[in-house]
């Protein structure tokens, strides 16, 4: 087999050997199974009885989201699931796109007026931050802590998922105090936000206990900005490298929705995630043992060519496009509506306000950290108006 490794700002190649190669593979350096087809990926992704989101996690008041939705396992997530999604419903979604639109004008309108910006830092970086912070009721103030203790978040967790490391828990212990003073304030004067719903949920006379709102609340801004930003930044990475694609957005924005699914599926923002074996299970012909550690990749699914004809091809039209970006099964993202919503609008937005965005030419441009979210640090653009 070729010796490929993978690049963080192209790991397509990579998947592809794997792919082909070894498309189950115990990587004994650090004890992990890495799953790389479309079906295994599915399966790891979905079957939960096999393949845990628990196991392995600290549970502690320093680590809300160690025992969030998004690390548990049925039936306990039903639970959490059915009651959250009382409160995080799609009319609530939908009601914010106006102000979703409004927020997008206002950080356009600055791209529109600069000949060169960095696409991340002014426009798909703060547009997610802004929106999270108003749907859970947050004040203004409080945003630019909030991107930051993410994206100190997500650094922490995407190498390796160190959760002892002190990077991990010292966001979480500083964003839980917080969430902590908001929940009290909301409980005394509820408002028309998510935390305000949250705090009213109920199911069978039972409602979330503070620590579980305290790990969803923590979880919506971690799962919730980062993946939304890179998804709007690969969005224009991507029709910046495919011009005739680019052409026919410009000319007709209605394509933006199936442009927003092929960006999901090609430069999928969330490219891996990890369980744990919880019974010793057979997939591609390997037997993953109790307790091993399996990390699914799907970026290496979503170009599967027994999925995706063309795989490698960037192609709008693409029907079906039956991409895992938001997952598969249980955990199938909560936020897929929001996220979908927002990079729609942001889209929109920015060719109606500064048409032709591109990438400029001496770009150099520097992967995020880790294996589980895709984008870069920066995207350096100008406006051909
Ligand atoms: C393009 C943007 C996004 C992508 C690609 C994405 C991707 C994902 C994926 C792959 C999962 C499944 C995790 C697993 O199986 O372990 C997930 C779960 C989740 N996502 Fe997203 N997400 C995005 C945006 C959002 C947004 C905007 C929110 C909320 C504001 C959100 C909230 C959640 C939550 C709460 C879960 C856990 C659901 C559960 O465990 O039942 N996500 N997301």
């Amino acid at each position: 087999m070729e010796n490929i490794t993978r690049d963080p700002l192209n790991p397509f190649p990579w998947y592809d050997l794997m792919r082909k190669n070894r498309p189950v593979f115990y990587d004994e350096r650090n004890g992990i199974w890495h799953v790389f087809r479309y079906t295994d990926v599915k399966k790891v992704l979905s079957d939960h009885s096999s393949f845990s989101s628990s196991e392995g996690r600290v549970e502690s008041s320093s680590n809300p989201i160690g025992s969030s939705i998004i690390s548990t396992d049925p039936p306990r997530h039903t639970r959490l699931r059915s009651l959250v999604s009382k409160a995080f419903t799609p009319k609530r979604v939908q009601e914010m796109a106006p102000r979703i639109r409004e927020i997008a004008e206002e950080l356009a309108q600055k791209i529109a007026d600069n000949d060169e910006c960095d696409l991340v830092e002014d426009y798909s970086g703060p547009l997610p931050v802004i929106v999270i912070a108003e749907l859970l009721g947050i004040p203004p103030g409080d945003r630019k802590k909030f991107k930051k203790w993410s994206e100190a978040l997500v650094s922490g967790t995407s190498e390796g998922m160190d959760d002892t490391s002190t990077e991990y828990f010292d966001p979480q212990t500083a964003m839980a105090g917080y969430f902590r003073e908001v929940i009290e304030m909301k409980r005394k004067n509820p408002g028309n936000d998510l935390i305000s719903s949250l705090l009213e949920a109920e199911l069978d006379g039972e409602k979330l206990s503070e620590f579980d709102l305290l790990g969803f609340c923590v979880l919506l801004l971690v799962a919730g900005n980062e993946t939304t930003t890179n998804l709007i930044t690969n969005a224009l990475l991507t029709l910046s490298g495919n011009p005739e694609e680019y052409g026919k957005i410009l000319n007709d924005r209605t394509l933006i929705p199936a442009m927003i699914e092929e960006v999901l599926r090609f430069r999928s923002p969330v490219q891996s995630m990890f369980r744990t074996c919880i019974r010793d299970t057979e997939l591609g012909g390997f037997t993953i043992h109790n307790g091993e550690p399996v990390l699914a990749w799907i970026g290496s699914a979503n170009h599967d060519d027994e999925e995706f004809t063309e795989s490698e091809k960037f192609i709008m039209e693409r029907s079906p496009n039956r991409h895992i970006a938001f997952g598969e099964g249980v955990h199938f993202c909560l936020g897929a509506p929001l996220a979908r919503l927002e990079a729609k609008i942001a889209m929109e937005t920015l060719l109606e306000k500064a048409g032709r965005v591109t990438v400029r030419k001496d770009a150099k441009l520097e992967p995020l950290g880790g294996v589980i979210v895709f984008g870069v640090q920066h995207l350096p653009v100008k406006t051909e108006k």
